[in-house]
């Protein structure tokens, strides 16, 4: 199946990637593996290591401005600000608030504004081992949430988002481009461009770095997904341009 969605005011073939909640388990209609979406605490990045990295490298910036490119749906925000909190004082996390979180796909950008998430059980226990109190983020909740195409896990469990994270971010649909191209950096950054690229060919992928390379200034930091690294030459790209990797998939701007 292709599908063409527009980007950077094109309609080139795109190796369709799911929008189910449900992860590692998102299986097409045929019930072949399609690919995955987004999950709570993924593991390709140390989420604790990245927040105490961010403390110590932005500690003379008064503001740290996180961007998640390919947000899906929030799971990724709700991780990286769990993990802020949890391994910062509540006070001086809030420079990096609010994350700004962008996706391309409208279902999946309403599903996350929905303020419910669908979680696995892998998901729930991701939590419970990087919090110490999962009600702080969380509640049990009756309702709902349907996104297309999302197989029903005997497992999956849709939790409703407490207010410490929904007023933690901005999700707005749009195209990671039209944002790259308008993005003002001040060495203030945090680029968060996970699990995406790595469904582009590499010459897309290449020309993406150096857009990125051209925006971020010296100390702003560029975090791709174990899938960018597996399906592209996005690591050497990186290197090519003045990027040097400080943690497993993040890349500081030299
Ligand atoms: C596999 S998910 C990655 C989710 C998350 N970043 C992670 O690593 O778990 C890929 C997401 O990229 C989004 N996407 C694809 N092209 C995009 C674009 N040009 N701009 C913004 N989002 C895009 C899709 O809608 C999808 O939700």
């Amino acid at each position: 199946m292709k599908i063409y969605p527009v980007y950077n005011n094109t309609t080139q073939p795109y190796r369709k990637i799911s929008f189910g909640t449900s992860g590692r388990y998102y299986t097409d209609k045929n019930g072949d593996e399609f690919g995955t979406n987004s999950w709570l605490f993924r593991e390709d990045i140390d989420w604790r290591r990245l927040s105490k990295y961010s403390k110590n490298h932005f500690h003379n910036k008064n503001r740290v401005n996180i961007i998640q490119f390919a947000s899906s749906d929030g799971s990724e925000a709700y991780t990286q600000i769990i993990s802020l909190l949890e391994n910062y004082p509540e006070k001086d996390a809030e420079k990096f608030f609010p994350i700004k979180a962008y996706d391309i796909d409208e279902e999946i950008i309403n599903a996350a504004k929905s303020g419910l998430i669908n979680t696995c059980l892998a998901d729930r226990m991701n939590i419970q081992m990087n919090t110490d109190d999962y009600t702080r983020y969380f509640a049990e909740t009756q309702e709902k949430l349907f996104i297309k195409d999302n197989i029903n896990l005997q497992s999956q469990k849709t939790l409703k988002v407490k207010n410490i994270l929904k007023s933690r971010v901005q999700f707005e649909r749009a195209d990671m481009y039209n944002i790259l191209a308008n993005l003002n950096d001040d060495s203030d950054t945090i680029l968060m461009c996970r699990n995406v690229l790595g469904y582009f060919e590499n010459d897309r992928v290449e020309k993406f770095v150096k857009i990125v390379a051209n925006k971020l200034k010296t100390g702003s930091l560029f975090v791709i997904g174990d899938h960018d690294t597996k399906n592209s030459f996005i690591d050497r790209f990186l290197k090519e341009n003045n990027f040097m990797r400080v943690i497993n998939h993040v890349y500081q701007k030299l």
